[in-house]
């Protein structure tokens, strides 16, 4: 496969018009390079909660009128490349994508989730990747009961690899979705973020550490992602 992005470079400068300029940077190969160096096993391309690639698939953030706009064939245009220049350089047994086409993080909003998280999933079958990991729409509290007219089912099969589904899930319901062949894995956030032996307090079905939401996303000072008790300090 020949990747578009090898041969050009993507800013968004604050107009409408989409950057591209004679590929300069080996950022795709300096990935390649990071992600062996660092031991990671892959790249997981993160399309999801509201950042550029997600801003790009849309419909009620992206308002580009060239090729990377209007059509959701144009709007995954920009995702889709990305996805085959990374492919093109770590292989794609060592892809995945993230997506939450649900989410309204930073006003990106799309008018049909389920036709573009469809034209996704089918869209990523063609490059073969190992996975595709999608964030549950938000549940609504109706009569006392949290529920979702959406589900992540019609990408699940769609979808020719993996398929992990987050958001929400506790030991309970994560098993209800693999039993239920409703996703293939399911990932944990907050959970794993406030318990660092989730694994292991899951096989034992022991108690978990309450998160502590007042240290999300503080750099300062460095509390609440490192700190968290294992099971056996606790014992
Ligand atoms: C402190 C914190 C930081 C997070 N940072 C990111 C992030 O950088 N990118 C992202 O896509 N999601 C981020 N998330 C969202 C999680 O990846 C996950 O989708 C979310 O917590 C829902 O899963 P959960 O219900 O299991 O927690 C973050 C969540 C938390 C609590």
């Amino acid at each position: 496969m020949t990747s578009t992005l090898r041969h050009k470079n993507y800013c968004l400068k604050g107009s409408s018009e989409l950057c591209m300029c004679s590929y300069s940077n080996p950022s795709t190969f300096m990935m390649k390079n990071n992600m062996y160096l660092t031991g990671f096993d892959g790249v997981e391309i993160h399309g999801a909660n509201g950042y550029l690639i997600d801003q790009f698939l849309k419909d009620q953030v992206n308002d580009r009128t060239d090729n990377y706009g209007g059509s959701l064939e144009n709007r995954c245009r920009f995702p889709l490349e990305i996805l085959e220049a990374v492919v093109d350089e770590v292989g794609a047994d060592k892809v995945g994508m993230r997506l939450s086409p649900y989410a309204n993080y930073m006003e990106a909003v799309d008018s049909n989730p389920e036709e573009l998280g469809l034209y996704m999933a089918n869209a990523l079958n063609k490059f073969g990747i190992l996975y595709l990991h999608v964030i549950e729409p938000r549940m609504v509290k109706a009569n006392d009961i949290y529920e979702t007219p959406h589900s992540l089912l019609p990408m699940k099969n769609a979808f020719e690899g993996t398929f992990i589904a987050a958001g929400g899930y506790r030991r309970d319901d994560g098993n209800k979705a693999i039993a239920e062949n409703y996703a293939d894995l399911v990932a944990f956030g907050r959970l794993f973020l406030a318990n660092p032996d989730l694994p292991k307090r899951f096989e034992l079905n022991a108690p978990l550490n309450r998160y502590n939401r007042n240290t999300f996303y503080i750099p300062d000072p460095v509390v609440g992602y490192t700190d968290y008790p294992f099971l056996d300090v606790l014992a």
